[in-house]
């Protein structure tokens, strides 16, 4: 930690233009690190660049980058090594959806989305974690989801992209164990950004049990730095992953189903077409 000007190490955030990876940049900063700061959108980066070196003294750059191109992290992590700048934490924040049935999402969005989600994140992983264990110190914090707790109906390929985060992360911080390095899994539940706001299909959820994305970086944020393996924002947000893999795997389907816009009808058809019955075995 920073008491007296000196950094706290540099914190690489994808997907910081906007949102919760904003948000999560802000909470470094304001613990006193350095930040690489990357999106797509140049302006807003620099605008949140100047924000922050102001607020908190802190050093921050932009690396503007199209995730979702292969190669681009390989790209960055080039950049990085060359600038001579060493990641001690990476946040892997950068995410698309595309909801709708799946047949209906065009080929090219689901491998943006594979690219953006899975690709991407895995690669800046592989990429910058070796030079933090040969240091002996670092931090990996995943943006993940609770829908990577449960299959999605409507968000089948984010769900999925979204469980291979969390898995991928939970095996690997096993794996870090006694190395200094750390990885974490956030999982936010429904957070007010521009992703949820311009959906369909988070309409019937209560406004209550959606937050903030200052609350979720926070929490992110300290767990990251805690070196806890998977931190879920929220106590419904709690509830349900932690009742999820108790349940049958068709109800969990179904309430997936439920909330994404089949409403509760969808569950009494899921329970009168017998899946509930079929698959108890199957939890
Ligand atoms: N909001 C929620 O309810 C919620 C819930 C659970 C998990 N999450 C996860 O939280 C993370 C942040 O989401 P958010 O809600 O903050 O969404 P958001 O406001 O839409 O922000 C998404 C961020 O990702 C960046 N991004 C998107 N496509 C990119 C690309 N091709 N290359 C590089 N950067 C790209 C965007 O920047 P540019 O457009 O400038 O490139 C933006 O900074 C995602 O991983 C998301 O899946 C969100």
């Amino acid at each position: 930690m920073k008491g007296n000007g000196a950094s706290a190490g540099w914190v690489l955030v994808t997907g910081a233009s906007a949102g919760i990876g904003r948000e999560l940049a802000a909470a470094f900063a304001a613990r006193a690190h350095d930040l690489i700061l990357t999106a797509r959108n140049e302006e807003a980066l620099a605008a949140l660049a100047r924000d922050l070196v102001a607020r908190h003294a802190v050093k921050a750059k932009t690396m503007p980058a199209d995730l979702s191109l292969p190669g681009a992290a390989e790209a960055m992590a080039e950049a990085l090594a060359e600038a001579g700048v060493a990641i001690e934490i990476l946040v892997n924040n950068a995410g698309v959806t595309f909801e709708g049935d799946f047949a209906r999402i065009s080929l090219a969005d689901h491998l943006r989305l594979s690219q953006v989600n899975i690709v991407a994140l895995t690669s800046l992983s592989r990429l910058l974690l070796p030079p933090m264990i040969a240091r002996g110190h670092g931090r990996i914090l995943n943006v993940a989801s609770i829908a990577g707790f449960m299959p999605v109906p409507r968000l089948a390929a984010y769900a999925a992209s979204k469980a291979y985060v969390l898995s991928l992360t939970e095996g690997l911080s096993e794996e870090l164990r006694g190395t200094g390095v750390t990885a974490t899994a956030l999982c936010p539940g429904l957070t007010d950004t521009a992703m949820v706001r311009s959906s369909e299909l988070g309409k019937p959820i209560p406004a209550t049990m959606i937050k903030s994305p200052k609350e979720v970086a926070e929490a992110g944020c300290a767990a990251c730095l805690a070196g806890e393996t998977v931190c879920v924002p929220g106590l419904a947000n709690l509830a349900i992953t932690t009742g999820a893999p108790l349940l049958p795997r068709s109800v969990v389907r179904a309430i997936g189903g439920a909330m994404t816009g089949g409403g509760w009808d969808w569950i009494a058809s899921a329970l009168r077409a017998g899946g509930f019955s079929r698959d108890r075995s199957a939890r």
